[in-house]
């Protein structure tokens, strides 16, 4: 018996150490203690010997038992060391290594310009308006006064998509949109897209934006739509410039007038940029048509109003010494990274 303990255990020691997962350890476990061991079944054979043997063979295979349970320990312990160990080395953070850097978006010029065009009127207390891209004829065209003969209404200059349904021209249908929406005070800027039918090239696209200005209250003057301008010409271009206005036609507008600053570039003495006359057209402007108004349903006897609209394209690309409209719908990173 003596001789059959310490084979167990010189067999246990064996199989122990062949043991790599913790599994393989608790099958060990099993065979060697478990109820149907052969250790177990010795030591259910003891009744049998007489007591002065029971008492040897006793302390010698509990000794064996607790041996083996001493190794069974150690064997866990060594394999929840090695696999932590190796997960330690599997999943270890180098802190000090370099980051992965993600480029940085950067605004399209055209949102750039946009928004600094935005701010100057919102700081003056306007608030942002929008309208449809997809517009009426009658918004796009009737409501502002344009004449039933307007070339501009004309299929060649105009994408329209069914009867009376077209991409909008420009950004002065929000106007009308507007008027009919709110009452006076009214003070709202209203920057989007805008289609026309233009072949593309340095200076014409198909598809634009523009920034649209309007102002109705009691009391409005043409003297207010000219202090405002001038201020917003300073803000955009630098506080030294100069604004004047020519007048012109818009049928939207009464008078009209097409406002220039002196050149940013040289100063007004003349240059490239001025194409040497000292001064830049920005944009055009006046006082509401009673017209206008009235399809608005605003009363024209109490409320008068100027309005403006600008070209964005034009402005970034003077702004900017952009000499080709179209750079800004190519996408090249190179060119609209530029532009923080
Ligand atoms: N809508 C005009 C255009 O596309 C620009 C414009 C001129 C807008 C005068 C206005 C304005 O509001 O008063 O050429």
């Amino acid at each position: 018996m003596q001789t059959q303990l310490s084979n167990i255990l010189q067999e246990a020691k064996e199989q122990l150490k062949n043991a790599v997962t913790e599994a393989d350890t608790e099958d060990l476990r099993i065979k060697l203690l478990g109820k149907k061991g052969r250790l177990t079944e010795i030591l259910r054979s003891m009744g049998s010997l007489d007591p002065e043997e029971r008492k040897t063979m006793g302390q010698a295979a509990n000794s064996v038992r607790n041996e083996i349970e001493n190794l069974l320990e150690e064997t866990f312990a060594n394999i929840k060391e090695l696999q932590m160990g190796l997960r330690f080395k599997v999943e270890r953070i180098d802190v000090t290594e370099p980051g992965i850097q993600t480029p940085l978006g950067t605004k399209h010029p055209i949102t750039v310009t946009i928004d600094e065009i935005t701010n100057v009127f919102t700081s003056m207390g306007y608030s942002i308006a929008e309208g449809p891209e997809v517009e009426t004829v009658f918004f796009n065209f009737d409501a502002l006064n344009a004449a039933a003969n307007h070339p501009s209404r004309d299929l060649t200059d105009t994408f329209y998509i069914s009867p009376g349904v077209l991409l909008r021209t420009q950004t002065s249908p929000v106007q009308a949109r507007t008027l009919l929406a709110q009452k006076p005070p009214i003070k709202i800027i209203s920057p989007g897209r805008c289609f026309r039918c233009d072949t593309p090239d340095a200076t014409h696209s198909p598809m634009f934006h523009q920034v649209e200005g309007l102002l109705v209250d009691e009391g409005v003057t043409m003297a207010d739509l000219k202090g405002t301008l001038d201020l917003f010409a300073k803000e955009l271009f630098g506080s030294e410039v100069k604004t004047k206005f020519r007048p012109h036609f818009f049928p939207f507008t009464e008078p009209s007038a097409e406002m220039d600053v002196s050149c940013f570039k040289c100063g007004g003495k003349g240059c490239r940029i001025c194409k040497g006359s000292g001064w830049i057209e920005i944009l055009g402007c006046g006082m509401v048509h009673p017209n206008v108004l009235t399809v608005g349903g605003i009363d024209t006897e109490r409320y008068t109003g100027f309005a403006f609209g600008m070209g964005v394209e034009r402005i970034a690309m003077l702004k900017y010494g952009i000499d080709d409209i179209r750079l800004f719908y190519e996408n090249d990173m190179r060119f609209i990274g530029q532009f923080k």
